[in-house]
C-alpha cells in the first residue's frame, strides 16, 4: 500500500469511528426529546388531586404516550398530550408563566394548549378526563 492510499484509508476509518461518536452521542439526546410511542400506557390514569397543588403540572404516560395534567391558578384542571404538534417534541411547563414551552423550536403553548407562538400548526391535543372523589381520571 503506498503512502496516499494509507492515508486515504486512514481518513476513511478515521471518519467512520467520527460518525458513530457522534450518532452515539446524539442518541440519547434524541430519545429524551421523542414522544414514547408503542411502550403502551394505560387506557386510564387515576391521579390524587393531592398531587395536583394549584399552578403544577403533573406528566404522566397515558395509552402510549406522554401526557400532562395542569391545575391552573383558581383551581381549573386541564388534561393534555404533551406531544408537540410541530415535530413531536415533549413539552415542559413553566410554572411561573403557567404556559408550555416546547424545548426542540421555542413552541409555546397556554395553560389550555393553544399555541402562543412558535411553530406549531395547532393547539395540543385535550385529553377527557373526570374528577371524582379526591382524584382525576384521564381517560
Ligand atoms: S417540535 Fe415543538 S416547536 Fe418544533
Amino acid at each position: 500500500m503506498e503512502n496516499s492510499e494509507r492515508r486515504k484509508f486512514l481518513g476513511i476509518c478515521l471518519g467512520g469511528l467520527a460518525a458513530a461518536g457522534a450518532a452515539g452521542a446524539a442518541w440519547p439526546v434524541l430519545r429524551y426529546l421523542s414522544p414514547k410511542a408503542g411502550t403502551g400506557g394505560a387506557a386510564k390514569v387515576v391521579i390524587p388531586e393531592k398531587e395536583l397543588p394549584e399552578g403544577e403540572a403533573k406528566f404522566f404516560e397515558y395509552a402510549g404516550a406522554s401526557a400532562v395534567v395542569i391545575r391552573k391558578r383558581g383551581g381549573d384542571i386541564v388534561a393534555l398530550s404533551a406531544v408537540c404538534t410541530h415535530l413531536g417534541c415533549i413539552v415542559q411547563w413553566q410554572k411561573a408563566r403557567q404556559e408550555f414551552l416546547c424545548p426542540c423550536h421555542a413552541g409555546m403553548f397556554t395553560a389550555e394548549g393553544e399555541v402562543i407562538s412558535g411553530p406549531p400548526p395547532k393547539a395540543l391535543t385535550r385529553l377527557p378526563f373526570t374528577v371524582a372523589e379526591g382524584a382525576v381520571t384521564v381517560g
